[in-house]
């Protein structure tokens, strides 16, 4: 059986082309409509009963109809192998077929237009609801990790050069902090997603008095559209759900990047778990990141699609193109890159093993405490810039002696100061460096305890 007799054969004397025709159809990637198109169907359909266009005995039957090619579909496997113009003309098709004369009413006041435009926000309304749970996911990893890890100390990098050491728990905090944002950008775009297109045919709205309120209300739309033309060739809602997938591979891309970093053996930090990791077909002592590399390599993808289609859309005149049907798979696999990228960074900071001494080790060597050497002296009087001057002759000393700033004798240091004194010492201690940055926001460990805690209050 074949549901590929066109929606639009009355005005055709000739056939299509094969090759146009498969040009022409989306439905090898539009059946991830299926579902939503056959929910928007039924809507569509008790609007019809509603508005005298059906009889309640041919409302019913479209509805039972319509259900059962959703049990179809699910018990046969093969139900889609077939050729067909789209998800819409197939499912149409299919219900024809299954009920006869009645399911030719199912298209009444209704294109493939508003049709398209409604299943796609339907769909993916789910996927930003999907993605937004897969981040929170991650931050629940990142945060049960920062958790445990709370003695934890690693060297803070600025130009990935040793900075300011850091609570592991804070760097921690930082990615969970992008996530936050993440969650909230969905959900702005999920507010410009809920909005019916359905009822604006196919530009300039529909004859027949369907209640889009009510079909609204029925498909969980929180409003509908308030002009036809606009509704259905609007594809506003593409480009920002593919924008927000992309500031979330931009952040998972700079996690992958510093894990990546931080599981080479000239760092020696952390080591990913073999569940998450690969050898080399060659080398035999290679444990290779592939998880990162590929989460830091999709990224590129995901940006790949906004472009795909903010150059579709632009210049394109009103109302709708065919140029809008390549909207579907830039979205669907934005949708897919994102949640798998948000699902395998997941399982890599559950699974990963920390180099806590060696981590400390590097929080300590490399004079990351010097910028508090500096501070003391300005709580001792001394012009900061001058006591940064000052501190940095110490460095130079430091270095030549190829020592640390706590290891220099006081001899040497007061030579630089005289406001240099004993006390200095303890001020260079790493815990003392933690210590300090008790402003809110900063790594002292109390603070990042605090933070913590209003983290898991948040999810
Ligand atoms: N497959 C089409 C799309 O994805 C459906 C809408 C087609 N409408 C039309 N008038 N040809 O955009």
């Amino acid at each position: 059986m074949t549901h590929d007799k066109k929606l639009w054969g009355g005005r055709f004397t000739g056939a299509v082309d094969p090759s146009f025709a498969k040009f022409n159809s989306s439905f090898a990637f539009d059946r991830r409509l299926f579902e939503v198109d056959i929910r928007a169907s039924i809507a569509h359909c008790n609007a019809l009963h509603g508005a005298g266009v059906l009889t309640a005995d041919e409302a019913e039957q479209m509805v039972a109809g319509l259900q059962s090619i959703l049990d179809e579909a699910t018990s046969q496997a093969d139900y889609f192998d077939e050729p067909a113009e789209d998800i819409h003309s197939f499912v149409e098709a299919r219900l024809v077929e299954m009920i006869g004369e009645p399911g030719q009413k199912l298209h009444t006041g209704r294109s493939r237009n508003d049709q398209v435009a409604t299943d796609l926000r339907l769909w993916l309304r789910d996927a930003i609801d999907q993605s937004s749970l897969r981040a929170k996911e991650m931050q629940r990893a990142i945060l049960d990790l920062a958790e445990k890890e709370m003695e934890t100390v690693l060297p803070g990098y600025t130009h990935l050069q040793r900075a300011q050491p850091i609570l592991f728990a804070h760097w921690c905090l930082a990615y969970f902090e992008m996530l936050v944002r993440d969650r909230e950008r969905l959900l702005e775009v999920r507010k410009r997603v809920n909005v019916l297109p359905l009822g604006s045919g196919a530009i300039a709205g529909t004859s027949f008095p369907i209640d889009r309120e009510a079909v609204a209300r029925e498909l969980g739309f929180e409003s509908v559209s308030r002009n036809s033309i606009d509704a259905v060739s609007d594809r506003d809602f593409c480009v920002e759900f593919t924008s927000a997938c992309s500031l979330i591979m931009v952040h998972l891309s700079r996690l992958a990047e510093e894990i990546i970093l931080y599981a080479t053996t000239e760092f020696g930090f952390f080591e990913l778990s073999d569940a998450v990791a690969t050898g080399s077909s060659l080398m035999p002592q290679k444990k290779n990141p592939d998880s990162m590399e590929l989460v830091r390599g999709k990224a590129g993808r995901v940006f790949g699609h906004v472009t795909a289609l903010l150059t579709t859309l632009k210049a394109l005149p009103l109302a709708y193109n065919k140029d809008m049907q390549e909207d579907k798979e830039a979205v669907f696999d934005a949708f897919d890159t994102t949640a798998g990228s948000l699902e395998v960074s997941t399982l890599v900071l559950q699974t990963l093993s920390l180099n806590r001494q060696r981590m400390r080790m590097a929080a300590t060597k490399g004079r990351l405490n010097a910028t508090e050497l500096a501070d003391y002296l300005v709580r001792k009087g001394v012009p900061f810039r001058e006591a940064h001057e000052t501190v940095g002759k110490a460095v130079l000393k430091a270095i030549e002696k190829g020592v640390e700033l706590g290891e220099l004798s006081l001899d040497d240091l007061r030579r630089l100061s005289n406001k240099l004194e004993n006390d200095l010492f303890e001020c260079l201690t790493l815990e003392q460096t933690l210590a300090t940055k008790s402003q809110f926001g900063g790594t002292a460990p109390e603070r990042v305890a605090e933070a913590l805690v209003s983290a898991r209050k948040l999810l």
